[in-house]
């Protein structure tokens, strides 16, 4: 009974088929099917009922309350601090982390650096590379002025074997596996970089990090082409997965946790891509900022929030007459849903028509906008770009707003008009409501529906 039963995987989302197709019903992704063998320890689906009687008797186990003595996390701070912020204060002993992204965005970069930091403070800290050969780490080191710190570093793809040099000796506080798709199991036979195979290299390290008490971080490329399993297959194993995104035209790049068993996700870390490697932005509004034109119609900066930390954040819209029967909307960071719903309240509420025209926006810096809050400023850039009347640019914009017309509240006002105050802006244009706390300095224009709005731009 050496005959392997032959499945079908999807590389980007981890579904099983009994046979070949084109495109992927679980996740829609178009060839990403491939052929793998079935793992020898996956139950075989429908064989269950028939394995039954064979199965042996299980051990009962004790439950306990849910109420109970339980210590604090203990965790590791890295010393890099954006960093520990996203992870929600240092890592958790004992945790997994995924640290996504797409190729050469900086991943490696980035945690070689937090290994260095870990290291510099007495930590133990293993580096696994199975991309890069040692000396090209060593090098990377080298050029990050790094070269001095005490990380063990190690070039090497099996996972048992790496299992097995890590629990020589004492656990590390850390150990990082850059990337998971490059390993590979002996106790499976796909290829690496298969589904199977990603999957049962990270159970085994996860296995290792519960045991021994080590934090793993796992990075994994994101895939576009499905030729090799995304991160995506082992999210749901992991303890936190952390993305690192940025685009190629830009120096900034921003850690962002999507899941987290032990802190928050909605806190961002900003790092810039320099000569020297990464370094951390403390202030990220003065940077994503800067640079920006403070002369020209359909700009403002929205007054914005990513998890506790304020964020302002330039909005652009150009709004230009349209040669083609049905315009052009195009959006980049933002929701082109809500830019429709803006369109359609400043056209019923505000009498403004856009119809002939050609619409683009765009949030500088290629980052992306989730808050409704950024309504008001996306309808007052839109007006701004369309009558050509300029905003004032010591001016912030904050609000939501409501499809009757109505500009609503929004939350951690007092925040947001604090960095704002901070950055040398005078005036902001904020709902009625809401505003309890706003910095002193400040002067504040309320408007309380998308008419006010209008109004108060062409008066300006
Ligand atoms: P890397 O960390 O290798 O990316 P990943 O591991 O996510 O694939 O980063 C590679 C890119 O970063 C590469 O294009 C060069 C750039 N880089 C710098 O600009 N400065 C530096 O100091 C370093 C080390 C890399
Ligand atoms: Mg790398």
């Amino acid at each position: 009974m050496a005959r392997h039963e032959r499945i079908f995987v999807c590389q980007s989302c981890g579904a099983v088929y009994g046979r070949w197709q084109g495109k992927c019903d679980a996740c829609g992704g178009w060839n990403t099917v491939a052929e793998e063998n079935a793992p020898r320890t996956a139950p075989v689906p429908g064989a269950a009922s028939a394995g039954a009687s064979q199965r042996s008797k299980g051990r009962p186990f004790q439950l306990e309350a849910l109420q109970g003595a339980t210590a604090e996390a203990r965790r590791t701070i890295s010393g890099i601090v954006e960093f520990d912020r996203v992870t929600g204060g240092g890592f958790v002993k004992g945790s997994v982390l995924l640290v996504g992204g797409d190729p050469g965005i900086g991943k490696s970069t980035l945690l070689i650096q937090a290994s260095a930091a870990l290291a510099s403070s007495g930590g133990r800290v293993v580096y696994i590379s199975g991309e890069e050969a040692t000396a090209q780490v060593r090098l990377r080191a080298e050029r990050l002025g790094l070269a001095g710190s005490s990380v063990a570093l190690a070039a090497e793809t099996n996972v048992e074997d790496i299992i097995a040099t890590l629990s020589r000796g004492a656990a590390p506080h850390l150990v990082i596996i850059d990337s998971i798709q490059t390993m590979w199991s002996s106790l499976v036979e796909s290829a690496p970089g298969t589904v199977t195979q990603v999957r049962a290299c990270a159970q085994s390290l996860i296995r290792y990090a519960k045991s021994s008490g080590a934090t793993v971080i796992l990075v994994g490329h994101v895939t576009k082409d499905g030729a090799i399993a995304g991160p995506r297959v082992v999210e749901h194993m992991v303890d936190a997965v952390i993305s690192f995104e940025g685009d190629g035209a830009h120096h900034f790049r921003i850690l962002r946790a999507s899941k987290n068993r032990f802190g928050p996700t909605d806190e961002i870390g900003v790092f810039e891509m320099t000569g020297a490697g990464l370094a951390e932005v403390a202030n990220p509004s003065a940077l994503f900022i800067a640079g920006r034109d403070q002369h020209a119609a359909g700009a403002a900066i929205f007054a914005g929030m990513e998890g506790t930390r304020p964020l302002l954040m330039e909005m652009q819209a150009l709004v230009a007459p349209s040669a083609l029967s049905t315009p052009r909307r195009a959006v980049v960071g933002w929701d082109s849903n809500r830019l429709a719903m803006v369109l359609a309240v400043l056209d019923a509420h505000g009498r403004l028509k856009f119809g002939g025209y050609d619409i683009y926006l765009n949030v500088a810096g290629g980052l992306r906008i989730v808050e409704p809050a950024a309504d008001l400023a996306a309808a007052a850039i839109l007006i701004s770009s369309l009558t050509g009347t300029m905003i004032a640019n010591d001016t912030v914009i904050c609000g939501e707003v409501a499809l009757s017309g109505a500009i609503r509240p929004v939350g951690q006002m007092a925040a947001r008009l604090k960095e704002a105050s901070k950055l040398g802006f005078a005036r902001a244009i904020v709902p009625a409501a809401g505003l309890e706390g706003a910095p002193a300095g400040l002067d504040l224009e309320s408007v309380s529906t998308i008419g006010d709005l209008v109004a108060r731009l062409a008066r300006s």
